[in-house]
């Protein structure tokens, strides 16, 4: 394989620079040609296509965002779309294609593998929504920046006791929230994936208050409901004091952690390995500590579950 196309799809996460960093560096290694596609699978259809140098991925390694920029593009789930960035990859003599991105950009990579390119997937979401791997690029970093914001939450919550709502992404996956609450030594989580009953939550408010207890922080998965709304309703059972804060898109910018730069480097390297030996249709992954590969489609049918003894872990120590 002499030439390969790299592209950054759906949300952005820290860490894909780094990742777009060790897929040119790798892909110059093996004697091959590296093309950038500019927005995703938007910049696929339309041909905004860029040659990638040694010197094009210089000083991004500790950068957030993606310098390929990213885009969500509804053509590329039409045939017409498809055909459309199949014929790009074409004209430029693409002969293997590096999609950074989560399953939707998955789904992508396995329709463009199925017109005879291939193409590997590299999970590149904070949500750490992908059952396949224990980690996803961006995931470790988004979560050190929510323990920074509830760091700091928790200060003036203590200081004027009261009890502080934080709502996190996640849609349909809690991770961000379980993990940031484990490690922030939140009392609550409130994740889509285990009903909550506010009674309980207020009990276990007013159990922390009479323990000595100060001050309270929930934090709560968006997909559940917003951080407003849960304090309005928290609000209702509670004596104390409640106040709503959602960290939003700030968790999803900032220079990568040291985790995501480890994992960009191996996923990106064992990205461009596999397609130097022909071999496309893959996800990159990590388990157990080992980087991975398995069938793109295998890798986004495996239904994600949710850790239950982690969730328990926090029931038991944060009180
Ligand atoms: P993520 O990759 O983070 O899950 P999305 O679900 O928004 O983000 O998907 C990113 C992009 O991947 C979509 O905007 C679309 O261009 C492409 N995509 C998603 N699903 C499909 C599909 N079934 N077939 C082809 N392309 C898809
Ligand atoms: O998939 C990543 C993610 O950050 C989700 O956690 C969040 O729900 C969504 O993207 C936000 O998307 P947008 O970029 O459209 O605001």
């Amino acid at each position: 394989m002499k030439r390969i196309g790299l592209l950054t799809s759906g949300g952005d996460a820290p860490g894909m620079n780094a990742a777009i960093r060790a897929v040119v560096r790798s892909g110059i290694y093996f004697g091959m040609e590296v093309f950038g596609i500019e927005r995703g699978y938007a910049g696929l259809i339309e041909d905004n296509v860029v040659k990638m140098e040694m010197r094009s991925v210089s000083n991004i390694v500790q950068r957030g965002g993606t310098c390929l920029r990213t885009a969500r593009c509804l053509e590329m789930k039409t045939k017409e779309g498809q055909e459309k960035a199949l014929a790009t990859l074409q004209r430029h003599g693409i002969e293997g294609l590096v999609v950074i991105g989560g399953d939707g950009s998955f789904r992508g990579a396995k329709v463009l593998s199925e017109y005879g390119v291939p193409t590997i997937g590299i999970p590149g979401t904070i949500d750490n929504d992908l059952a396949y791997t224990d980690y996803t690029l961006g995931f470790d970093t988004a979560v050190n920046t929510c323990l920074d914001v509830i760091n700091k939450l928790r200060d003036t919550m203590t200081s004027h006791e009261r009890v502080c709502v934080v709502e996190v992404m996640g849609r349909h996956c809690g991770d961000i929230a379980l993990y940031s609450g484990i490690a922030s030594g939140a009392e609550i989580i409130v994740v889509p994936e285990v009903e909550f009953d506010i009674a309980d939550i207020e009990a276990k408010i007013r159990r922390s208050r009479a323990n000595g207890k100060h001050s309270n922080i929930v934090v709560i998965a968006e997909g559940v409901m917003s951080a407003e709304k849960f304090a309005d309703k928290l609000q209702a059972v509670t004596e104390y004091s409640v106040r709503p804060t959602c960290i939003g898109h700030v968790q999803r910018g900032g220079s990568p952690s040291m985790a995501d730069r480890m994992l960009a480097a191996q996923f990106g390297n064992k990205a461009v390995r596999l397609l130097n030996e022909g071999i496309g249709n893959r996800a990159v992954g990590i388990r157990e500590n080992k980087i991975i590969d398995m069938d793109i489609i295998e890798a986004v049918s495996m239904q994600k579950t949710f850790n239950h003894e982690l969730y328990e872990t926090l029931q038991m120590i944060s009180m």
